[in-house]
């Protein structure tokens, strides 16, 4: 399992507590950046994590901006990807479980770095379900189409 890693300006520290993190944990990443404070655009990293993991270079990523929500806005925009916003441990869980999400995104403005922590351990430990929210999941694809 290999992960695709960035952050804006405003994600750069939590960004840095989690490749610390996966580091620890054994997990292999490739950290996209932003690597300083300077102002950045978060679509560019998006775009970025988005492609890498659509390719299936990589099995998930993570996104972190100052919110999460314009990570999550933008990498939502491309085919494939399922990207969700979680500030707790539930929804990154059920992110997994049920949504069959491959990109996980935070906000550093909105959570601590020891609840982004456990929410990556809840997202990259749960698996997809699959059963009924198989069909769930090929219509959002076909949405994909619209
Ligand atoms: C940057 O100031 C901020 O807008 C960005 O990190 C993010 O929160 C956007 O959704």
């Amino acid at each position: 399992m290999k992960i695709a890693l960035a952050s804006d300006h405003a994600g750069l520290h939590l960004k840095e507590n989690i490749a610390a993190y996966l580091k620890e944990s054994g997990v292999a990443f490739y950290d996209y950046g932003a690597y300083s404070d300077d102002s950045v655009d978060y679509p560019d990293f998006a775009s970025t994590v988005a492609g890498a993991v659509q390719s299936g270079e990589y099995a998930f990523g993570i996104l972190i901006c100052g919110t999460g929500i314009g990570m999550s806005i933008a990498a939502n925009k491309y085919p494939g990807i399922r990207a969700a916003l979680c500030s707790e441990t539930f929804s990154a869980r059920c992110a997994r479980e049920h949504n069959n999400a491959n990109i996980l995104t935070m906000g550093s403005r909105v959570i601590g770095a020891g609840l982004a922590r456990d929410i990556v351990e809840a997202f990259l430990h749960s698996g997809f379900e699959g059963g009924r929210h198989e069909n769930r999941i090929i219509k959002i694809s076909r949405l994909e189409q619209k």
